[in-house]
């Protein structure tokens, strides 16, 4: 560990079967005026709003409501949360769904006391909250992103083709986080692996820099195993609760700030995937999926040692007799046949991407500069075309 970091997050997890119990002892610690934010109508289908709704009834809580937070958040939508939060006076936002719901109450939380435009000033503009921020606490349904314990919220805006992500401090991460297993096994099968993929890719995108021997890394490798053997046995039996909490839990662990201490991280899988999204409103987990092996197979001869090293602590493969070279090859392509067993988008064609797009995909594209290669923009065009399949 050569770098100097802090660490620190304050978000309160709650774990298991019988999580939901302690809702109403963290209620108790806001303002009566609670703002339920939800998505389109799956907490309904299995139960879980009903139940949402009596622990806030004996709470005496005055509940507002934002239903259809569609996934992948839109800036129109935000607005509509603001002024309801606003006409209502909202002192709590209780977010009750996935990684959208989880980012929106965040967006919304930072906005309702702020005279700016928030798309413009924390979008655009990538400044910090100067106001008050209304508290959000979860209630997470959907596994994958770790928006429930981290600071991250991701907003797209159709108008301008921009989806973009603003990694808010400590002060907006959520108060609390309930992470119940059970709450998962709705899920429909493609957005479970779209989930699994992108918890990855999270990993990965820490994993992918630096030099220095690191305890993040270990971590990391610790992480992406565990993952792997989870994923397929809950594909083949998507109600096996032990497979489904052990990726509930690694997925907060991918994303809570924790493997990313002492790296400088990559994120141009995020970049790619997330102007992708911009343009085809797809599941966030597929597009990160569809441009990863280009994407890796691209930077490789620049980090050789470390995918040779994933090869060899991630997916077991013998470095007896080989070059790095060879072993790093070796690592993608168990990679590769791992994410065709589980099911994933390998291509962004099947995506609803088309060729005329990628000139305006990659205008969309952040370059970062932490990983091992900072891509120029004709690199970029480039594994965007390779990922049309
Ligand atoms: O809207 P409902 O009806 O609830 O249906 C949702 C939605 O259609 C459904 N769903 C969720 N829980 C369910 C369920 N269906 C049945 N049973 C359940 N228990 O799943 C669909 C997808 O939900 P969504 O919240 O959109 O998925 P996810 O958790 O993957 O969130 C995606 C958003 O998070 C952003 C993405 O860009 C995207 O906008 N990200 C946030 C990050 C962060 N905060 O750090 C990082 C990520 O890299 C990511 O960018
Ligand atoms: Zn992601």
């Amino acid at each position: 560990m050569l770098g100097n970091f802090s660490y620190h997050n304050p978000t309160k997890l709650y774990f298991g079967e019988d999580s939901l119990n302690y809702l109403m002892d963290e209620l108790k610690n806001y303002g009566e005026n609670v703002l339920l934010v939800y998505g389109g109508g799956s907490i309904k289908k299995n139960g879980l709003y009903d139940e949402i709704i009596a622990i806030l009834k004996d709470c005496r809580k005055t509940v507002a409501e934002v239903p259809g937070v569609m996934p992948n958040p839109t800036v129109e939508k935000l607005n509509e949360g603001v002024a309801i939060a606003r006409e209502n006076g909202s002192q709590f936002i209780l977010a009750v769904g996935g990684g959208s719901v989880c980012d929106y109450s965040k967006a919304v939380s930072v906005s309702v006391h702020c005279d700016d435009d928030p798309w413009q000033k924390y979008f655009i503009r990538f400044e910090e909250p100067a106001c008050e921020i209304v508290p959000v606490g979860c209630v997470l349904t959907m596994t994958g992103t770790g928006s429930e314990m981290n600071g991250g919220s991701v907003i797209t805006n159709h108008e301008t083709k921009q989806k973009i992500g603003h990694v808010f401090g400590d002060n907006v991460m959520p108060k609390f986080s309930i992470l119940n297993p059970r709450y998962t096994m709705t899920l429909p099968k493609y957005q479970m692996i779209a989930g699994i993929y992108d918890i990855f890719n999270h990993i990965c995108e820490q994993y992918f820099s630096g030099e220095d021997d690191n305890t993040s890394d270990y971590i990391s490798e610790g992480l992406m195993r565990g993952l792997i053997h989870s994923s397929r046995i809950a594909v083949e039996d998507p109600q096996n609760y032990e497979a489904r909490s052990n990726i509930m839990w690694t997925a907060t662990w991918a994303l809570n700030t924790l493997v990313s201490r002492g790296k400088t991280t990559d994120w141009m899988v995020h970049m790619l995937g997330q102007s992708v999204g911009a343009y085809t409103d797809a599941t966030h987990g597929m597009t990160l999926a569809a441009v990863s092996l280009p994407y890796y197979r691209y930077i490789m001869p620049y980090g050789m040692k470390k995918f040779a090293r994933f090869a060899t602590e991630v997916w077991g493969i013998s470095a007896e007799g080989k070059t790095d070279e060879q072993l790093a090859n070796e690592g993608l392509n168990a990679m590769e046949a791992w994410m065709k067993d589980i099911g994933l988008v390998m291509n962004l064609t099947d995506l609803g991407a088309a060729d005329d797009m990628i000139e305006g995909i990659a205008d969309g594209t952040f370059i970062l500069e932490g990983g091992y290669k900072v891509l120029a923009r004709d690199e970029v065009i480039q594994v965007l075309k390779a990922s049309m399949g």
